[in-house]
């Protein structure tokens, strides 16, 4: 998958090629393709924004650098994003979808700033990280990218797949354990060690419903609608959390 990243701040991005986006990009799975708005700028101060017409606060980015950037990644070609808290809330769905796309344009600006003619121009898609501002996208395009990148096949390091974890199946993680055993008289729950793979797995599934049920009951009721066919085992275990009215975890 490529992704270009239009910014004014291209050094924001240098997280990306860390970790496991890193090894990715090395591994030929994502291509990053980070491109300064800036550059595309025709004023000799290699000026991108001016103020609002009508008035107002804050800059805004200029039509002109920002057509020029798009027009360089071929953005008219493939799924164009505009970060922004205007926009679709990312969700696992969003993720899953846009992790298919074979080339994504990512658009970065200030939060109040880009000319509208842009995004109405280039047909962008916004997206929101959250009911909250910040000062700009980059941050933003961040998590949508590292997100939609894991689900692309061999990204993640582990061999499971990612759809199979936590919030993809419906449910939150269940706790893990390491080594030792026994750290300051913290004991780990003696099931884990029994070597029984049936055991385990029902365990860990009951303790995935009670945090879900407890933390997330949203989705523990959408799970109770539409989970798959449950063994007898797995039956058994969520009736025993939903007629539980007082969670431990
Ligand atoms: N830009 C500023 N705030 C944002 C948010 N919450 N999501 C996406 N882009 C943003």
């Amino acid at each position: 998958m490529k992704i270009n990243i239009l910014t004014l701040f291209p050094e924001m991005f240098a997280p990306l090629r860390t970790s496991m986006l890193g090894r990715a990009e090395e591994q030929g799975l994502l291509e990053f393709n980070i491109v300064d708005i800036r550059e595309f700028s025709l004023n000799k101060h290699r000026k991108a924004d001016d103020y609002p017409f009508g008035g107002g606060q804050g800059l805004v980015m200029m039509a002109q650098p920002a057509f020029d950037a798009l027009k360089s990644v071929g953005a008219e070609g493939h799924r164009t994003i505009f970060m922004s808290p205007k926009g679709r809330l990312l969700d696992k769905d969003l993720a899953l979808d846009l992790a298919g796309e074979e080339e994504i344009t990512i658009f970065c600006g200030p939060y109040e700033g880009l000319d509208q003619r842009v995004i109405d121009e280039w047909k962008m898609e916004e997206i929101s990280i959250g009911d909250y501002v910040l000062t700009g996208g980059e941050l933003a395009a961040m998590v949508l990218i590292d997100t939609a990148a894991r689900l692309i096949p061999g990204v993640l390091a582990s061999e499971e797949s990612a759809l199979e974890e936590s919030i993809y199946s419906g449910l939150l993680e269940y706790p893990q354990y390491t080594q030792p055993r026994s750290y300051e008289g913290l004991d780990v729950p003696e099931v884990l060690l029994s070597g029984n793979h049936k055991e385990i797995y029902l365990w860990r599934y009951e303790q995935a419903l009670r945090i879900t049920k407890e933390r997330r009951p949203d989705l523990f009721d959408a799970y109770l609608k539409s989970h798959e066919k449950l063994t007898k085992d797995e039956a058994r275990v969520l009736e025993k959390i939903t007629i539980c009215s007082k969670i431990e975890i």
